[in-house]
């Protein structure tokens, strides 16, 4: 027998969908074990009375919150208020269409933890969006995809359309922000098993989109809460502080073996290279047993597999570090001092982050 399963939408300003979206879902349905729970916001526009009537034909209910909104909290409500373990979130508009819903809630029968309703895997897309907003959201993706790590393995983790097991959200604290319920589940709850089942992302027919500048914004602070959470953002300090160690390392090797190690001027230049070099590897080890800690795969090829990585990108981040540093003294007018510092910093600063994110990507690729 199949698992019953709560489908959870919230609403704001959406009377004009409700009836289509009920008997649509009930069609595609039939026969299945499931209830309908809407979280509204106080829309006040005949929504109660709607799903009242509907609720003689189908298991639908209605949650009507006075002193709250935001889209996020209403998700969470949802969570909490769903009468079963398979919940499915998704949108009053239409946009999402109904015959999605069972494919998702089979993905999760199958085994999936999360199932994700995705326009981003072959088969699925946006209806009608011009390529300007094409770039916007594959941007808002990759910016996902290259700062929390455990999103990369799915396409699309911007959808509002997916189904979970409550289960996977029993010992953890979800805390989103906007609009990005799935990424905040992805992110915080770790599934171990996500699959995505193609859609095409309809254009709205009725009512209007809430998502504004503001809440694009607000992706931004979702997206910097979340690496906070997941540890991203400690990963990113303990990654400067090695770097700066590899200051002092660089500094002392190339002073002992210029005094010491018989490679005194005019053969420093020797003690230079090798100063380099030794702190590229004291970062790496570092950055290996401390930084990446966690992303480690066992075995002396893989070590040293990494460690090629390491170094091949330490040398393009110098080439970003001294490119950045000539183009700004002798392009952009920061030839004199202190300029030239500040240009050197910029150069030093936009080659950490090439340092981190790459390694981030590659290196130590989860
Ligand atoms: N309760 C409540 N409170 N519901 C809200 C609120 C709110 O403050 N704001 C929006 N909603 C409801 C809407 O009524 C709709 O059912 C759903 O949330 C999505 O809102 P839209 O305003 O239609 O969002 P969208 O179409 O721009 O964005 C959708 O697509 C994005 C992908 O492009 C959402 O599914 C996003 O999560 C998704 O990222
Ligand atoms: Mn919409």
């Amino acid at each position: 027998m199949a698992k019953p399963f709560s489908i959870v939408i919230p609403t704001y300003k959406e009377h004009d969908n409700i009836d289509p979206l009920v008997q649509r879902l009930g069609d595609e349905l039939h026969g299945r074990q499931y209830e309908i729970l809407f979280i509204d916001d106080n829309s006040r526009d005949g929504i109660e009375e709607a799903v009242a009537e509907l609720s003689a034909r189908y298991p639908a209910r209605i949650v009507v919150r006075k002193d709250v909104k935001g889209l996020a909290t209403a998700v969470m409500d949802g969570f909490d208020l769903a009468r079963y373990d398979t919940i499915l979130v998704m949108d009053a508009d239409l946009q999402h269409p109904p015959e999605i819903a069972p494919l998702l809630v089979d993905a999760i029968e199958k085994g999936a933890d999360v199932a994700v309703a995705s326009r981003y895997v072959a088969g699925g897309g946006n209806v009608g969006w011009n390529k300007l907003r094409q770039i916007i959201s594959k941007g808002a993706i990759i910016m996902a995809h290259l700062l929390l790590p455990l999103s990369r393995n799915v396409k699309d983790p911007m959808s509002g359309f997916f189904a979970f097991r409550r289960e996977l959200i029993k010992n953890v604290k979800l805390a989103p922000i906007g609009y990005k319920i799935l990424l905040e589940l992805i992110v915080i709850a770790r599934p171990r098993t996500v699959a995505e089942v193609p859609f095409m992302f309809r254009t709205r027919e009725k009512g209007k989109s809430k998502l504004n500048l503001g809440q694009e914004l607000e992706y931004i602070r979702h997206l910097v809460s979340l690496m906070r959470r997941s540890g991203e953002v400690s990963r990113f300090i303990k990654f400067t502080v090695v770097g700066l160690s590899g200051v002092i390392v660089n500094e002392g090797s190339r002073l002992i073996l210029t005094r010491f190690g018989g490679l005194a001027y005019p053969r420093d230049w020797i003690a230079a290279i090798i100063g380099i070099e030794v702190s590229i590897l004291t970062n790496y080890l570092l950055n290996n047993y401390i930084t990446f800690a966690d992303c480690r795969i066992p075995g002396l090829k893989s070590f040293f597999n990494r460690m090629v990585k390491f170094n091949l990108i330490s040398l393009v981040g110098a080439g970003i570090q001294f490119g950045t540093y000539v183009t700004l003294t002798r392009y952009v007018g920061f030839s004199q001092r202190p300029f030239d510092t500040v240009a050197n910093l910029i150069g030093i600063v936009l080659a950490m982050l090439w340092n981190f994110l790459s390694n981030n990507w590659w290196t130590w690729k989860r």
